[in-house]
């Protein structure tokens, strides 16, 4: 089941990582460490393998993806060993890659993403193509009336405005196109009433928000703890600092909000209640790629007696999200293939703002996305019930 992995920024730092972590997969030079799909619980023979994966993307920068490799193995990301053996197989991917269209209408620029995609689709004799947004985070975009309906959507895109903000657009894209659409950022890509309904009405299914591999990875185990021992949640306050291209984009304050909007979600509906303290991030160019998160936590036990947890994390940001990647683009071309539509809100596991669900308890979402893996299992027990 060859399958297409169009990624969206497909020169930052994410999608050069998911790259060169399938093809040195392919090439049996790494081991799939990270990869939640390698694990029994989630691997199904309905998945196409990593070596089925051909990668393909747009992006507004035209670095080659080499040199974007390079400079990912001198910070520490990727190891130098792995870009070097892979030399050939990164100028085949150069290949694949596109520019951002920027010329005339949005309508006319949707119509160009649906002709790369679709040639991509028929040059490689693709099964499906999924595209992955890892695109810079936007701000929220201005209300229009096109995000109503699909014939409004349609009408306006032909106009003058930039209707869309540029994820929404790519996802427009993808479901004329008829390919499944991955946010894994928390730019507003498909959340839009007309975009919702446009992807119901090719019955594609659709997947996010927002990559969840970090802090928020620790609150969705941690708050469940507090709320099932029955512990009182005085405060929660979190500071991530981070460098690179995802830390100079969230030093602009409107992306930041985005992004803090998203973090904030899986406190309030855990625990049932907002308790005091915000989350905030920081750019420091230094840090590169690496991020720490500190959070400091004051809770009250029995009597009020108060007490209080702190915890640091430093994680290498692309080194988490790209096996998520992997894992995304598996499991929504395989939700494709079985005919699943609509929001795949079983790989709620893998967001930190997650689509159409209240649970935000990675263990509760840990048994639905197993339960997802093994429906999609032609021969399996869950099979015949869907
Ligand atoms: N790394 C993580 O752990 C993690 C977790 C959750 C979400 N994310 C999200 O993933 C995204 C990518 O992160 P990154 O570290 O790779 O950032 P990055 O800055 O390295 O890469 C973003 C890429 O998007 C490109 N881009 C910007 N606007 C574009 C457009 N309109 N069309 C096409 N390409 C465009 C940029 O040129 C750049 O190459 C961010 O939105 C980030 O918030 C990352």
């Amino acid at each position: 089941m060859r399958t297409g992995v169009w990624l969206v920024g497909v020169r930052g730092s994410v999608a050069t990582t998911s790259i060169v972590g399938a093809l040195a997969l392919r090439a049996g030079l790494t081991r799939p460490t990270g990869c939640v799909t390698e694990l029994p619980e989630v691997n199904s023979p309905a998945l196409p393998s990593v070596a089925d994966l051909v990668f393909g993307g747009h992006d507004v920068v035209a670095t080659p993806i080499a040199k974007r490799a390079e400079a990912l193995a001198d910070a520490g990301v990727v190891p130098a060993r792995l870009v070097a053996a892979l030399t050939e197989e990164l100028a085949a991917v150069e290949r694949e890659l596109r520019p951002a269209p920027t010329a005339g209408t949005q309508a006319d620029r949707a119509a160009e993403i649906v002709r790369d995609l679709t040639t991509f689709r028929q040059r490689h004799g693709l099964s499906r193509v999924v595209v992955v947004n890892v695109a810079a985070t936007e701000p929220a975009p201005r209300p229009h009336p096109g995000h109503a309906d699909p014939d409004a959507l349609r009408t306006a895109l032909a106009g003058p405005d930039e209707v869309l903000p540029p994820s929404s657009l790519y996802a427009y894209a993808a479901v004329v196109a008829d390919c499944p659409y991955v946010d894994f950022t928390p730019s507003t890509g498909l959340r839009l009433p007309a975009l919702t309904a446009l992807a119901d009405s090719h019955a594609v299914p659709y997947a996010g928000h927002d990559g969840k591999t970090g802090e928020t990875l620790l609150k969705s185990v941690l708050a469940p703890m507090f709320a099932m021992r029955h512990l009182a949640v005085r405060s929660w306050s979190g500071l991530n600092l981070l460098g690179g291209g995802d830390g100079a984009t969230l030093a602009d304050p409107d992306a930041n909000a985005a992004k803090v909007r998203s973090k904030q979600r899986v406190l309030g509906e855990t625990l049932g209640y907002l308790p005091q303290g915000d989350t905030r991030i920081g750019y420091v160019e230094d840090l590169g790629d690496f991020k720490t998160a500190w959070d400091l936590i004051t809770f009250a036990g029995f009597l009020g007696t108060g007490m209080r947890l702190e915890f640091t994390w430093h994680g290498c940001d692309s080194a988490l999200a790209a096996p998520l990647v992997l894992d995304l683009a598996r499991l929504t071309a395989a939700a494709h293939a079985a005919g699943r539509t609509g929001p795949l809100t079983e790989l709620a596991f893998f967001f930190k703002d997650p689509l159409g669900t209240a649970t935000h308890s990675l263990a509760d979402q840990w048994t639905r996305l197993c339960g997802f893996a093994r429906s999609l299992d032609p021969g399996g027990t869950d099979a015949a019930s869907g």
